[in-house]
């Protein structure tokens, strides 16, 4: 085999392959034969991954000597109910799925979160495969083993940490996304760089038309990139105590409450940038940072076409009490990620609401 890369992903319980590379989806099988499986999966996607890979995949690992099943799930977070879980559920005993089937999420960051969660929980936990179909995915969601589905009340209120036997991350797939989604993704790819890791935003900087061009060789590195991270960040703090793998969530305390005031019209990734430039701007407001750091963060994501500021007319109060509902704040305050350069940053659970509320408003 040629042609891909293999980043280890190691824990404390587990450690396993991230391949990346361009067409190897096609070496599918031959992973799966790595580990101890009934040759017996279900496929879970949705309904546009589906018609546009669905059918390649399931005779991919047919003709390889799997019995394959394709379970076709709602779109986005529609899949992400307990309904849909209970239905799947169905399928799987309906199929005699045993203890060494397999499941393998084919999709963005919904379908990889529910097929995680059904492969942690059915029969308390068999085989899952993560094929990313989307750059957000490729590069975030399907790393880490981090599965969770929706309440009626909010958002990955039920959840579970489970890691799949292996990720393949086949970049070839991006011809197919769509590009308000694929820039979208590119926010947290810059996310990287800004967090940990200086020469990696440099090198997004002066490559960052080229990063547009779903079929090169920069984008190919910057996907491996953050799968590298990634591994490093989850290695060092799988279960998400030690304050290490939160800075992932840079960009994403004024992020997620942007998102959920625009109702969701914002891409989660465009809502992420637009956090990433508030966030570097409350760090220099609590003089923690330069402000040219505002300015280097907020000139890469406008670069790659990426929105930077809070729509004039939010209701600043409304925005800040969705920001202490975020899953890090604790006995209400407000907690964020804050840098103290480009490449250094850390968690801080306790950010003033006053400077909070002078930047949204005044900047
Ligand atoms: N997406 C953030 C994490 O995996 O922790």
């Amino acid at each position: 085999m040629s042609g891909f890369r293999e980043v280890l992903l190691k824990t404390e319980t587990r450690e396993y392959p991230i391949y990346v590379g361009r067409g190897i989806i096609n070496y599918l099988p031959k992973f799966m034969d790595g580990f101890k499986n009934s040759r017996k999966c279900a496929v879970i996607t949705n309904k546009v991954v589906n018609s546009l890979y669905g059918e390649f995949v399931e005779e991919l690992l047919s003709s390889s000597g799997y019995v394959v099943h394709v379970v076709e799930v709602p779109d986005g977070e529609e899949c992400k109910t307990l309904r849909v879980v209970e239905r799947v559920y169905d399928e799987l005993v309906d199929l005699r799925f045993d203890r060494y089937s397999t499941v393998v999420a084919l999709g963005g960051g919904s379908v990889g979160d529910l097929s995680g969660f059904i492969a942690a929980t059915y029969m308390r936990g068999i085989n899952y495969v993560q094929v990313p179909t989307t750059l957000l995915a490729q590069v975030d969601a399907s790393i880490g083993g981090k599965a969770a589905i929706n309440l009626p009340k909010g958002k990955n209120l039920v959840g579970v940490f489970y890691h799949p036997q292996l990720v393949l991350v086949d970049v070839d797939f991006l011809k197919t996304h769509d590009v308000r989604d694929f820039r979208s993704g590119l926010a947290e790819v810059v996310k990287y760089g800004v967090i940990m890791d200086r020469e990696f935003f440099n090198y997004l900087v002066e490559n960052r038309s080229k990063l547009l061009d779903v079929s090169s060789d920069e984008l190919t590195y910057a996907i491996l990139k953050c799968c590298q991270l990634k591994a490093m960040v989850v290695g060092e703090d799988e279960f998400d105590r030690k304050g290490i793998r939160a800075i992932l969530n840079y960009g994403h305390t004024v992020g997620h409450a942007v998102e959920a005031y625009s109702n969701f019209t914002l891409r989660h990734g465009e809502a992420v940038a637009i956090g990433m430039c508030y966030e570097a701007k409350i760090s220099a407001a609590l003089k923690l940072a330069e402000e040219s750091v505002v300015d280097t963060v907020c000139s890469v994501l406008s670069g790659l076409g990426l929105p930077t500021h809070i729509p004039v007319d939010v209701n600043t109060t409304k925005l800040v009490e969705l920001m202490r509902r975020d899953k890090k704040s604790v006995g209400g305050k407000i907690a964020m990620v804050l840098l103290r350069d480009i490449g250094n940053s850390f968690l801080v659970s306790d950010v003033p609401e006053e400077v909070v509320v002078e930047v949204v408003r005044g900047w």
